[in-house]
């Protein structure tokens, strides 16, 4: 198993590019099936979870093929072998599942391995069988596996018990091939939900209102192949902007939204942080004065992202003063609370809340990578930690985060790869 040797390193400097979004590229991998023409993407990050996604697709009929040197895949489903997301590949990756919609409105069938739950909570998927079955579809639940069927798919009215960024993606896509208009209120209103209907409405979908609390998709026949460039991915954008902080360094970040990492600007500035947005990038230091404590809570966007809540709290137990985390999104999200106080970090977990002592001198230890995120939390504990860190199970790392050590290293950081 491989692992990330880290050293503490000084404050980072330099320039960093984002690359782009792990969950905005793979529901537009996903949709690319609605067609039987070739789609283009590009600006695909580097990712493990876009090779199973690839797989998963090839296992239903699409023929894929990479121009790694361009970031481009090309994705072609003249026609559909097979409808079901088996379960070597959904035990891989939570986000098989938004091939559901797809297929479902493809076919009329999709039988996908039911997901199961990971580190950060349980994961069910009724929201989205909830829309399918307003869709008209007949769910089956049995033997670890959910079978959608239906002749065809007709508009209906979905509101959604909480904002879930897959639900609203899995049912906007099966929407678009209904007959009639659908409507999913208290949808989510994630940059990567606009980013997905974009992409659908150039494919010839009818899709109103992404990035609001309602979408309306008025269905249509067919839709066509096309061309599109995925969004940066905010939050490795939020990772690199809380490593400067936190190292007290000073770097430009390339390629950036400003608009879709707005809690994180508000809530690095409460700090002491200093960001700067200009036409080559986003500058961020750490540098200026002493940087203090603040409190977060995670929301569905455009509230403060539950996936930076890790990387935030490893950067709240180097500030002065005691901070305060509610999250609120998942409901076992606080795993690499236990890896940071093993660090040094003195942090107290309160049902929902986590409360965190400051200023801490935090030293090397050997932890492990629970979720995506959190691994990524820990590398940028141990580039403030005395001596050296190890940081175990970093597949997870690898998943989400493309050429994260190299980007790091870049910046000065100190840090290893080791096969054990
Ligand atoms: C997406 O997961 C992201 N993954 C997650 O990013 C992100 O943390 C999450 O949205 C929230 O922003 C991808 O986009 C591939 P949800 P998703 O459905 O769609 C509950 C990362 O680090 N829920 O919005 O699975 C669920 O249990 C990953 O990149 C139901 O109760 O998230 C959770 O508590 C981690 N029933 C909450 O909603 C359902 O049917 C949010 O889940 C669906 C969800």
């Amino acid at each position: 198993m491989a692992k990330f040797l880290v050293d503490k390193s000084g404050p980072l400097f330099g320039e960093v590019e984002i690359s782009g979004s792990k969950n905005a590229v793979l529901p537009i991998m996903a949709a690319s099936i609605l067609t039987e023409d070739k789609c283009e993407i590009t600006d695909v990050p580097a990712l493990r979870d876009v090779d199973v996604m690839c797989k998963l697709l090839q296992s239903v009929g699409a023929k894929v093929t990479e121009d790694y040197s361009e970031n481009s895949i090309f994705i072609e489903t003249e026609k559909i072998i097979a409808e079901e997301a088996p379960y070597e590949l959904v035990k891989r990756m939570r986000a098989s599942i938004l091939v559901m919609g797809p297929l479902l409105a493809r076919t009329g069938k999709a039988r996908i391995s039911l997901p199961g739950g990971c580190a950060i909570g349980a994961r069910p998927i009724e929201l989205h069988l909830k829309g399918f079955r307003i869709l008209g579809a007949k769910i089956v639940e049995g033997h670890g596996y959910v079978e959608a069927t239906v002749d065809k798919l007709m508009g209906g009215k979905i509101y959604l018990d909480f904002p879930s960024v897959g639900a609203t993606e899995n049912i906007m896509m099966a929407a678009t091939l209904a007959e009639g208009v659908t409507i999913i209120e208290n949808a989510a209103e994630e940059p990567e939900i606009v980013d997905l209907a974009n992409f659908l409405n150039k494919m010839g979908a009818k899709i109103k209102g992404a990035g609001t609390d309602t979408i309306k998709i008025e269905g249509v026949q067919d839709l066509h192949g096309t061309k599109h460039a995925v969004i940066p991915d905010r939050i490795e954008t939020g990772t690199f902007m809380v490593a400067a902080a936190m190292t007290r360094g000073n770097i430009l970040i390339k390629n950036v939204v400003p608009d879709h990492v707005k809690p994180v600007i508000a809530k690095l500035v409460e700090c002491g942080v200093e960001i700067e947005d200009g036409d080559d990038g986003m500058r961020v230091r750490g540098d200026l004065r002493p940087l203090i404590a603040t409190d977060i809570k995670t929301m569905p966007y455009p509230g403060f992202p539950t996936d930076m809540q890790s990387l935030f709290m490893s950067f709240l137990t180097t500030v002065e003063g005691t901070s305060v985390v509610i999250e609120t999104v998942f409901e076992n999200r606080y795993m690499h609370v236990g890896e940071l106080n093993r660090m040094g970090a003195n942090i107290k977990v309160e049902g929902k809340s986590a409360l965190i002592q400051g200023k801490r001198e935090l030293q090397g230890a050997q932890v492990i990578s629970t979720d995506l995120r959190a691994g990524a939390a820990l590398v940028l504990a141990g580039l403030m930690a005395e001596g050296t860190t190890e940081v175990s199970e970093i597949y997870h790392i690898e998943r989400g985060y493309s050429f994260f050590m190299e980007k790091l290293r870049g910046l000065g950081a100190k840090i290893t790869r080791i096969e054990d």
